[in-house]
């Protein structure tokens, strides 16, 4: 990206006769394993991607926060006047939750005047909303040289999300976005969060994300319903063992007990949970000792239990996953992110990718209607400035 067009733009924008604004940036994710454990204090295995949110941004002596974007003509001015108010569905709820969250810890706040560009694909599940929170939280810090460390800066984008935004999501997006490394994946354990940068040797392997273009309906209240699910299972299961999170439950253990979930759908959703952070243990395992056919069963596996138990997937995920495990060369492929559509990831030999397009999409397309778009992932570094 040259973000020499993004200064000339901000500078039409706002003006060019001040001092010049500051460039910022912060990537979207893929999540390789470990889905829907992240508020369930579980285990997750993302990276970052070398796409993501650029934020062009400069203090101006008017005590007034400017929004504008490269990527569609909407702009907000909000007078910094207390708190700041939701606006409706818009993108910019995503930076007003960090400045809301900035100063409940007591931050003095300043005007500043911002030009965001991302070239992440919206609500593909890869993040672009924590990528804008992050992008903001990063600039803030440094601006404002609050000092405040980068676990919390991942921490104040998750609570714009949640308390803001009105998603409950977890800390992974955030997370991954904060602190991961060109080619690398962050083994994260979402309860402690403890972490380890895991080398993604992939040798004669790739990454390739494919967006079904089926859009996600995030907040349209099946993620937070799915919240709710877990949080009725670990309700029951704490007769029998006092735990903070559904993933203090080992997998013997929940087979012993997994009766008393009466609800046949909260019990699926439980077993998903502690079956997926087994999974993703094992995987990183499998990673680490260079063993990617193990790591490609374990997606597979991941994703039929999304399939199956969690019930996120959807007739578009499952069609191109699906055609994705039946060409040479793929050795697991899977849903990612929040579900509900979005994209797969899948890990594909470098001979076999332009066949692996070619066939899956055409597949796709005719038994979805919809155009599948194909991005062979490389995986970048965290947020930071540029
Ligand atoms: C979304 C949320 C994450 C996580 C995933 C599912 O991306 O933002 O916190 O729950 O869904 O794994």
């Amino acid at each position: 990206m040259n973000t020499d067009n993004l200064k000339e733009q901000f500078h039409r924008i706002y003006g060019s006769d001040k001092v010049e604004p500051d460039v910022f940036f912060a990537p979207g994710r893929v999540n390789l394993i470990g889905e829907h454990t992240d508020y369930n204090g579980g285990y997750v295995f993302p990276c970052a991607l070398s796409f993501g949110t650029y934020l062009i941004i400069r203090h101006n002596d008017d005590s007034v926060f400017r929004f504008a974007t490269s990527n569609f003509p909407y702009t907000a001015e909000v007078v910094l006047n207390g708190m700041p108010e939701k606006h409706g569905n818009e993108w910019v709820n995503y930076p007003l939750g960090v400045i809301a969250q900035f100063m409940q810890r007591g931050i003095t706040m300043k005007g500043f005047d911002m030009l965001f560009s991302g070239n992440i694909p919206n609500g593909a599940g890869l993040s672009s909303s924590a990528s804008i929170e992050m992008v903001t939280a990063v600039a803030l810090d440094e601006l404002l040289k609050t000092g405040i460390n980068r676990i919390e800066l991942i921490k104040i984008g998750r609570a714009a999300e949640n308390e803001f935004v009105g998603m409950n999501c977890g800390i992974m997006d955030q997370f991954a976005i904060g602190m991961g490394m060109a080619n690398a994946g962050l083994a994260l354990n979402c309860r402690t969060l403890e972490f380890q940068r895991v080398p993604l040797h992939l040798g004669e392997y790739a990454i390739v994300i494919a967006n079904t273009n089926k859009r996600r309906e995030l907040a349209g209240s099946k993620y937070n319903e799915r919240v709710q699910e877990c949080a009725s299972a670990l309700e029951i299961l704490r007769k029998v063992k006092p735990m903070v999170d559904l993933s203090a439950m080992s997998m013997d253990e929940f087979d012993q007990h997994s009766s008393l979930i009466e609800d046949e759908t909260i019990r699926k959703r439980a077993h998903h949970v502690i079956s997926e952070n087994n999974r993703v243990l094992l995987a990183v395992d499998a990673l680490i000792n260079n063993d990617l056919v193990t790591f490609g069963k374990l997606m597979n596996q991941s994703h039929l239990s999304l399939k199956d138990d969690y019930e996120v997937t959807g007739f578009e995920l499952d069609t191109i996953v699906q055609e994705a495990w039946k060409i040479e060369g793929v050795v697991g492929s899977r849903m990612t992110g929040a579900g509900f559509g979005g994209c797969s990831v899948s890990i594909v030999r470098h001979d076999k990718i332009d066949d692996f397009i070619s066939t899956v999409g055409a597949n796709y397309s005719r038994i979805s209607g919809l155009t599948a778009e194909f991005y062979v992932a490389s995986i970048g570094d965290g947020a930071g400035k540029l």
